[in-house]
């Protein structure tokens, strides 16, 4: 067949033109594994990303997209730097895994041989906590709007005594539809006043709750499944306790009904309470407070917390609004030693998660906890709600600002920063996947190009000597080839407006994705 000897032909000369690319994958034999494993718990017919990656079609379709978004480390979304600090249960891909899905890409995305195929995994209902023994439901509730829906809904425990709860489940009504979602629990009438008020299920808040009594318990995003507190502690329930969920739900979404489902497993009496504070805020621990951000400036703040006895910290959440791009908390001990907690140097308001670390962490007593973060409130932060840039100053409201990194903290016991949460360092892959192993960072997201979004001519940075480019369109079509480098820019004038994907070949052979809009 002439097409098939073509298409032969094409793959030897890059077999030859890459002689770095010793091994071939093929979506059968490695690709349809790491996207099983790391992609469609969202992107699924009824996931929360946008488009399915379910079968071999859909990921060739979007092939450039995916290259482009793993090389910069935007998916799967895995805000908190893992060079800085590895957690337990962290849905990041490996460098050979990026590797093997941009060499896919290059080598033409060949399906591979049928008897490889791994089973898809699917994804209709079952809980993770099949047993639990509270499980409460928010009324069905419609969307009403096309932007961000962030909306608190309350949720009675009516439980006469004091329980521990061990794990916590949110089931999304409609997993289309549910973002994330924040758990809290409060013993005041404030969040069922507040809920009476508001004539529609639930009731509208932002940030917080809108009640001061209210502890974070977790955070749910999607495909995390169940939260279970690390091994050996529990959170304590007191009498009486209502469960808060605040849901969020994405733009675009409005006459779409959900009714998310909480489930809580409880445990002995003597599990070791977690208490979920936000050890550093922008109350009392601010060094250069109060948080105000005026119009047209960037801003750091720095957070600082001494007098500490000894703790034992399991997780921790960082959490701001809008106009916040990055945010970091380490520790100081008495010996000058410094553990990482986090950093997140591209914060997204829509990834937030519940970090828990590989092992408990020992704060050992006279550390001090520092926290830094930084808001940009000009017109250049795309995140920015207000054009133009208005003061910001702390607050509830969606255009507030907040600066919590809350943590999971316990009295320390010895032995604590031996129990194991998850060292295992990957996401499990799927059942019928092989495992790939170990985790490394690369140096893709130091090649960058701009202006981004550009309509003129776009610069790269990062790569030293000039390198081969081929620009594509949405569609994966070749629309221009040549040569670019510091000084070499490409010129997009004549193009259309839209997405394209800029592949960088670079003297190092190496392959590189980057995704351009064209405005
Ligand atoms: C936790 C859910 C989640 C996981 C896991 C996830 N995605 Fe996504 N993905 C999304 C959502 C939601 C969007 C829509 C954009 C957004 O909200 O960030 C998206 C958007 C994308 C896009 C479009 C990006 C763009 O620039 O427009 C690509 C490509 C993509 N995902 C690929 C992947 C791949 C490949 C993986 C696995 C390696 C993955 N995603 C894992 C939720 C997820």
């Amino acid at each position: 067949m002439k097409s098939k000897s073509l298409l032969l032909a094409l793959t030897a000369t890059v077999i030859l033109q890459n002689p770095l690319g010793a091994h071939n994958p093929t979506w059968t034999d490695g690709i349809a594994c790491i996207i099983y494993s790391h992609c469609t718990s969202c992107h699924n017919e009824n996931g929360i990303a946008p488009f399915s990656l379910m079968t071999y079609d859909d990921v060739y379709q979007n092939r450039y997209s995916i290259a482009a978004s793993v090389q910069a480390k935007s998916m799967p979304p895995f805000p908190a730097s893992t060079r800085y600090r590895k957690y337990a249960h962290a849905n990041t891909l490996s460098e050979h895994e990026i590797d093997d899905i941009v060499d896919w890409v290059n080598n033409f995305a060949p399906f591979g041989s049928a008897s490889d195929i791994p089973t898809p995994p699917t994804y209709t209902s079952g809980y993770q906590l099949s047993d639990p023994d509270f499980i409460g439901q928010i009324p069905p509730y419609t969307v009403t709007s096309n932007s961000d829906v962030y909306r608190m809904f309350v949720i009675p425990v009516n439980n006469s005594v004091q329980q521990t709860i061990k794990s916590i489940e949110v089931y999304p009504g409609n997993r289309e539809i549910v973002h994330h979602a924040l758990v809290f629990q409060d013993t005041s009438t404030k969040p069922l006043t507040l809920d009476q008020n508001d004539p529609l299920p639930g009731y509208a808040a932002f940030g917080g709750t809108g009640s001061p009594s209210s502890k974070l318990l977790t955070v749910y995003t999607p495909g995390q499944g169940a939260f279970n507190f690390a091994p050996g502690f529990g959170a304590q329930m007191l009498p009486n306790t209502c469960i808060i969920l605040q849901m969020h739900y994405p733009g675009g979404v409005s006459g779409q009904v959900d009714s998310t489902q909480i489930r809580i497993k409880y445990g002995p009496s003597t599990l070791r309470d977690v208490n979920t504070i936000a050890a550093l805020n922008h109350h009392n621990t601010l060094t250069n407070g109060p948080l105000f951000i005026p119009a047209n400036t960037v801003k750091t703040f720095y957070n600082k917390q001494n007098n500490l006895i000894n703790r034992t910290l399991t997780g921790i959440m960082p959490h701001m609004h809008l106009i916040g791009t990055s945010i970091r908390a380490y520790c100081v001990t008495t010996t000058n030693d410094t553990i990482h907690l986090i950093d997140i140097p591209e914060w997204d308001f829509h990834w937030q998660y519940f970090y828990q670390f590989q092992k408990p962490i020992l704060i050992p007593a006279g550390s001090v906890l520092y926290g830094e973060a930084t808001y940009d409130n000009t017109d250049s932060n795309p995140h920015n709600p207000n054009n133009p840039p208005k003061d910001v100053s702390r607050g509830e409201g969606t255009e507030d600002e907040m600066f919590l990194i809350y943590m999971n903290l316990s009295n320390y016991q010895p032995g604590d920063t031996s129990i194991v949460i998850d060292t295992s360092g990957h996401y499990l892959h799927d059942a019928s996947c092989f495992q790939t192993s170990g985790i490394s960072e690369n140096s893709y997201e130091d090649i960058s190009v701009y202006p981004n979004p550009a309509s003129d001519k776009i610069f790269t940075q990062g790569i030293i000597g000039e390198c081969r480019f081929t620009l594509f369109d949405s569609e994966g079509k070749t629309i221009l080839t040549g040569n670019t480098g510091p000084n070499v820019p490409v010129d997009i004038r004549h193009l259309t407006t839209g997405t394209y994907y800029l592949q960088l070949r670079t003297p190092k052979q190496e392959v590189i994705y980057k995704k351009i809009i064209r405005n």
